[in-house]
């Protein structure tokens, strides 16, 4: 698909739309764009253009994370970064990561057209696969952090079996040289998210914005349960070791523990089932979960992650399972940072914009940087609180807030 050429003047209202058009599964309802696809790739070309539209200086990094540099007065002062994703997860929406991006370009667009100079640098940075084709999210950002090695390019796949490595190499890209990515934290000052929030406290609240204060944090499994397959007709229920029946066990098991932990703020999916061989009349003999686990708290979520492998123990014994678990990512809740979260503040009440402080349940490139540098996010509402879905809906005004309270934390943060 040839890429469109980027409305300079374009409103950022239709560059989602324009945005929207990268899509690898048009038919599907929503927006398919998973990291190092064509229409992924095609999708960078379309806003390095808005960057370069919006005077900003472009540049690709070794993992393809899209960089848009506004020079500040003291080009050697630490630069501000701030920015998010455009790549999506299955059948997804379309302000999900898109608007930090656009959101960054608009805001530093704005600071400009209001004649603000900022004194140190402003960068609006593209995650590339903050979304987890590959598994594990936040790719891009782990980049950056020097956290993504080479060994990781080879080791993580997608569903279809393609390695990080091979996506790379289709993308054009040579998985040798990602090491390159990384960045000296020393010359972030801090970085600040603009994102819908994904979830309906803000909606329910009647509140425009949130400050968040803190960000949940995934540790997310791959659990294999082996059985035996056999023949669906001729082996009677006494006698199998049906790995499918011991999943469905184990996920009851998990939605279970997540609603009795302590303090309600533990969340625990099963995205993926994959039952091998897959076929009506034969008993699997091997299942694979991916298993999300995440909690604001890390000693309720180390707590629920060793109830449910327990319980895994305890599935897999009774039925003559093995019983398989590996970690995919294990990240810490991420605390925000006061100079991000104080700027946030003041850019809303100078704005006299309603907000509250609150905590992201969602994960984003955010709590990857904040291992490294001061970062914080600003949330507008979610429509129904809705996300990661066709569905997924945010009101012009509420993105158009959005951007001018990021403007605002961008003018405050760069002084
Ligand atoms: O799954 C997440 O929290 C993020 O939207 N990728
Ligand atoms: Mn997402
Ligand atoms: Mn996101």
């Amino acid at each position: 698909m040839t890429p469109l050429t980027p409305g300079s003047t374009s409103s950022i209202h239709d560059q989602f739309e324009e945005l929207a058009a990268f899509n690898s599964d048009p038919d599907g309802g929503g927006i398919t764009r998973e990291v190092f696809t064509p229409e992924y790739m095609e999708a960078v070309d379309y806003v390095s253009g808005l960057m370069r539209a919006a005077g900003l200086d472009v540049r690709l990094d070794e993992f393809a994370n899209l960089f848009g540099r506004l020079e500040g007065t003291d080009p050697d002062a630490p630069h501000v970064l701030t920015g998010s994703h455009i790549d999506t997860t299955l059948n997804a929406g379309r302000y999900d990561g898109v608007l930090g991006v656009l959101g960054a370009i608009a805001a530093v667009r704005e600071l400009a057209a209001g004649g603000v100079r900022p004194r140190r640098s402003i960068e609006v940075v593209a995650f590339a696969g903050e979304e987890p084709r590959f598994v594990a999210g936040c790719l891009g950002s782990r980049a950056l952090t020097g956290s993504l090695a080479r060994a990781d390019l080879d080791g993580l796949h997608d569903r279809d079996g393609v390695s990080l490595a091979s996506a790379l190499l289709d993308a054009g890209l040579d998985p040798d040289r990602v090491g390159s990515a990384r960045l000296d934290p020393r010359t972030i000052h801090c970085f600040v998210e603009l994102h819908i929030e994904q979830g309906g406290v803000l909606e329910r609240r009647g509140v425009p914005i949130g400050v968040v204060t803190h960000i949940a944090a995934p540790h997310d499994l791959l659990v294999t349960l082996r059985g035996e397959a056999s023949h669906a007709g001729a082996t009677p229920m006494t006698l199998r070791r049906d790995a499918l029946s011991g999943a469905a066990e184990a996920a009851l098991e998990l939605e279970r523990l997540a609603l009795a932990s302590p303090g309600g703020t533990a969340v625990a999916t099963i995205g993926v089932l994959r039952a091998r061989p897959g076929a009506i009349n034969v008993i699997p003999g091997e299942v694979e979960l991916e298993v999300d686990i995440r909690d604001r708290e890390i000693g309720t979520r180390t707590a629920l992650v060793d109830g449910f492998t327990q319980a895994l123990e305890a599935i897999a014994a009774r039925r003559g399972l093995e019983l398989e678990i590996t970690t995919i990512t294990r990240d810490e809740p991420a605390a925000c940072s006061e100079i991000v979260v104080d700027a946030a503040r003041r850019a809303c009440e100078e704005l006299g914009v309603k907000h509250i402080e609150m905590v992201s349940g969602a994960y984003h490139d955010a709590m990857v940087m904040g291992v490294d540098v001061p970062m914080g996010m600003v949330f507008v509402p979610s429509v129904g609180g809705i996300s990661h879905s066709p569905l997924e809906f945010t009101a012009p005004e509420d993105l158009d807030r959005g951007v001018a309270v990021l403007a605002g934390t961008l003018a405050g943060l760069t002084r």
